[in-house]
């Protein structure tokens, strides 16, 4: 069975609802889900190189990501991530600069191979949302070899 990991930074939760429906877009391709805050990364004795697929997301504040995802970039660039599938993903209010910048990092200096773009939603709950967060999870999985 692929594993996947994602991990999430959030000040409001947003981008952790954000996560978790991916996760279930990925379990619906009968991915193995592993969910963490950024913040129990240090703890956890985390083995990134252990998962097919890897994703993260960060909010957007002051046009910036969330200062604890953009320090677990550094850490993450010590793994040997090149050719695993990616995803990257935030929640936003207006400008949401932050899921791109995951994204492009993923692919121009992890080498990975991503998905189509990044997610960018202003609420997991608002309009498609869930679907489109769903969806992005079922993209990952299909990334997998899922047929979902
Ligand atoms: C002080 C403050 C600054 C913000 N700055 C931005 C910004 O520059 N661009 C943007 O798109 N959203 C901005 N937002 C909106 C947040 O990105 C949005 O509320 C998001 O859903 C928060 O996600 P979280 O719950 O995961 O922390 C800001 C929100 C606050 C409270």
């Amino acid at each position: 069975m692929s594993r996947a990991i994602i991990i999430y930074a959030t000040r409001k939760n947003a981008t952790k609802s954000i996560a978790e429906i991916i996760g279930e877009g990925l379990r619906f391709g009968g991915i193995e889900v592993t969910v963490m805050n950024v913040a129990d990364v240090e703890k956890s004795q985390l083995d990134l190189e252990s998962y097919d697929a890897v994703l993260l997301g960060a909010p957007t504040y002051h046009g910036e990501m969330h200062s604890g995802m953009k320090t677990f970039l550094f850490l993450a660039e010590k793994a040997n991530l090149e050719g695993k599938v990616g995803g990257a993903f935030g929640a936003y209010g207006w400008s949401g600069e932050s899921a791109g910048r995951i994204y492009d990092t993923m692919k121009n200096i992890f080498k990975m191979d991503m998905a189509g773009g990044p997610l960018m939603l202003k609420s997991a709950f608002i309009g498609g949302g869930v679907q489109m967060a769903q969806s992005y999870g079922k993209e990952i999985a299909r990334k997998l070899g899922a047929s979902v």
